[in-house]
């Protein structure tokens, strides 16, 4: 199913889910190294109720917005005639790594609230190695949507 009146509109729709998507991964790539750095403070201290601060602001203002314009001006993208050739794997590929994406986020949420409520159980390490897997999963995804490998 496609919307003709999207069509016009391609460029500037796709322009929107890049900006989106720009704040979104700004986020993504942050949070999990505030968390590295939330780990190394005295549960209860000045820094640590400093860094709850940031992190509820980074998620509620910055990210969760930037998450839900990405797929909302993606899904305006798929509604516009010819924007996306369903036979393409490149695009399945894409689709499955921005699930996995989304995925990522919601665990993200689930940990801040267990700094937040000074229950975290996860080393730095965890979170170091957590900070790696936005940057897999995007490069994975520029490179499908722009390269389109296969076609
Ligand atoms: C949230 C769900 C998403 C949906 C439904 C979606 C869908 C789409 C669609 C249909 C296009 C237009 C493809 C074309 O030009 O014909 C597009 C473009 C693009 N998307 Fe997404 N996308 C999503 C998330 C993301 C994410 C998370 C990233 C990056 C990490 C991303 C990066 C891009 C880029 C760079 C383009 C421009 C490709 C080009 O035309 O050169 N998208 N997206």
């Amino acid at each position: 199913m496609t919307i003709a009146a999207l069509a016009p509109l391609f460029l500037y729709t796709k322009s929107l889910h890049v900006i989106a998507v720009i704040a979104w991964m700004a986020g993504l790539f942050y949070l999990p190294r505030l968390y590295v750095y939330h780990c190394q403070v005295a549960r209860g201290s000045e820094a640590s109720e400093r860094f709850k601060v940031m992190e509820r602001r980074l998620l509620k203002q910055i990210m969760t917005p930037a998450m839900i314009a990405t797929w909302c001006f993606g899904i305006l993208l798929v509604l516009t005639p010819g924007a996306v050739d369903w036979t393409a794997p490149w695009w399945h590929v894409k689709l499955l790594c921005v699930i996995l994406m989304s995925g990522f986020h919601g665990a993200s949420s689930k940990w801040r609230r267990m700094f937040l409520e000074d229950r975290n159980t996860k080393s730095q390490r965890f979170y170091r190695f957590a900070n790696e897997v936005p940057t897999v999963l995007m490069i994975i995804i520029v490179v499908m949507a722009i390269a389109q490998p296969g076609g």
